[in-house]
Formats: structure tokens, sequence, C-alpha cells
């Protein structure tokens, strides 16, 4: 791993912190609840779930969105797996994800063969519940060049004051264009820029309740 793509990281009370954005991962307070309140919840899950279902998300991260999700998707009992596809410029180490996911004892059973099989190949982990493909690189270099849609988008970089590059509205644009029809997307944030080109790719936009402190967060359907 060269030091470019390296996030760098410090903890913060066992979450990680990227020190390249001054942001932590998930929230301080409790990652797996606020997942599943804005990005589960906030796509409509798991009533959305059918055979086949896709879920896009820009930035993997430790991986906690998507084991939720697969979590979400083994107790709908759903036939075959969900499909999962990630975009993610700077990868996190196996252990770090290890570390960063041993908060959570009731993913274990999930997160710890996820965390071996990513550490053997770090862009495709495959069982018979998940198909999860890690795209790496710059998603606004990736995601146009992409020939998938998802069902549901969880768009989760960081804050958009710090990394700016994730919420452009050039991007927000390629996620519309990679959705499919009556196809969402969810995000923590509320910022107006970042509604606003939602609703310029598209997407009807509305504001939720945020989880914990914050007041506000974002879904987005395709019409
Ligand atoms: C808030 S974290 C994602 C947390 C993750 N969803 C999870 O469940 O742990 C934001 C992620 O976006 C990634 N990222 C930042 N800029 C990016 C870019 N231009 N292209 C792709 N990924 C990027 C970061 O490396 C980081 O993993």
């Amino acid at each position: 791993v060269t030091k470019d793509l390296h996030p760098g990281l410090d903890w913060q009370g066992g979450v990680p912190v990227a020190t390249r954005f001054g942001d932590p991962y998930f929230s301080l307070e409790n990652g797996l609840a606020e997942t599943r309140h804005v990005f589960l919840q906030g796509n409509d899950l798991p009533a959305r779930f059918r055979p086949g279902f896709h879920i896009a998300e820009l930035g993997f991260g430790t991986g906690l969105n998507c084991l939720a999700a697969l979590a979400l998707w083994k107790d709908a009992g759903i036939a075959g797996p969900l499909t999962f596809t990630s975009f993610e410029r700077f990868p996190m180490a196996a252990v770090d994800m290890a570390r960063a996911l041993a908060a959570f004892p009731e993913l274990a059973p999930l997160a710890e063969p996820l965390a071996r099989g990513l550490a053997r190949d770090a862009a495709r982990y495959q069982t018979p519940d998940l198909t999860l493909d890690i795209i790496p690189g710059d998603a606004r270099d990736s995601l146009p060049a992409w020939a998938g849609q998802a069902d549901c988008w969880f768009l989760d970089g960081f804050a958009p004051a710090r990394n700016p590059e994730l919420w452009e509205p050039a991007l927000l644009a390629e996620v519309a264009r990679h959705t499919a029809p009556e196809g969402t997307a969810a995000t923590y944030s509320a910022a107006g820029a970042v509604r606003r080109a939602l609703a310029e790719a598209g997407f009807e936009v509305e504001r939720r309740p945020g989880y914990g402190r914050k007041r506000h967060m974002t879904t987005a359907r395709l019409t």
C-alpha cells in the first residue's frame, strides 16, 4: 500500500478516524444503529428486497454498511445472494476492518469471514448470500465507467465539507445514471448542496429525521 492510497488511521474509542479527512468512518456513538436508520430504513429496506437486489455504495470503509445490509438480507430469507458493489479509493487493511467491526459482536459471524476473504482478494467476496465487488480508485473515474445499475445507493463519503470529491454534482449525476427506475439513494447528510445536486440529477429528494444528534438526513427516489 503506497502512502498516497492509505487513509491514515486514528482510533477514538474503538472507532477508526481517517486522519486524511479528519472524520470518523461511522458514528462515534452507535455506528450500527446509525447505519440501520440512515441506509437501511432510508432506502425502505427490507421491504424492497427481492431476488437479485443490488445495492451500490460510495465508500466501503470498514464494511459496516455492507454487513448490516447482509444481516438484514439473511433475516429476510430472500433466495440467492445480495449483490453489493462499493466504490473505494483508500481501501482499509483487513486487520483494521476487523478491529473496527469488533465493536459489533452481533455481526461477528459475518464480519470475520469477510475480513479473511478481503485479506485474500480485496476486490471480490462471494458467498451463497453475498456477491460483493469493491471497485478500486476514485469514484469520479470508476463510476462513469461502471456497467451496472443499482436498486439503491448508500451515499457514505466523509462529511461533504471534508470530502467534497465524493459529493460533486457530476458524481451524483452518475449515481442517478446508474440507478434502476424507481431506485433510491440515502445519505446521513442534509447539506443543501447535496440535496440540490441530487434533485438536479433527477431524484425526488426528501428530508427525513436523522440519527442521534443529526436533525435531518436525505433520501432520494428516481422518478
Ligand atoms: C465515511 S467512510 C465510509 C464508511 C463505510 N461505508 C463503512 O460502512 O464503514 C467514507 C469512505 O469514502 C472513501 N473515499 C473518499 N474519497 C473517495 C473517492 N474519491 N472515491 C472513492 N472512495 C472515496 C474513504 O476512503 C472512506 O472509506
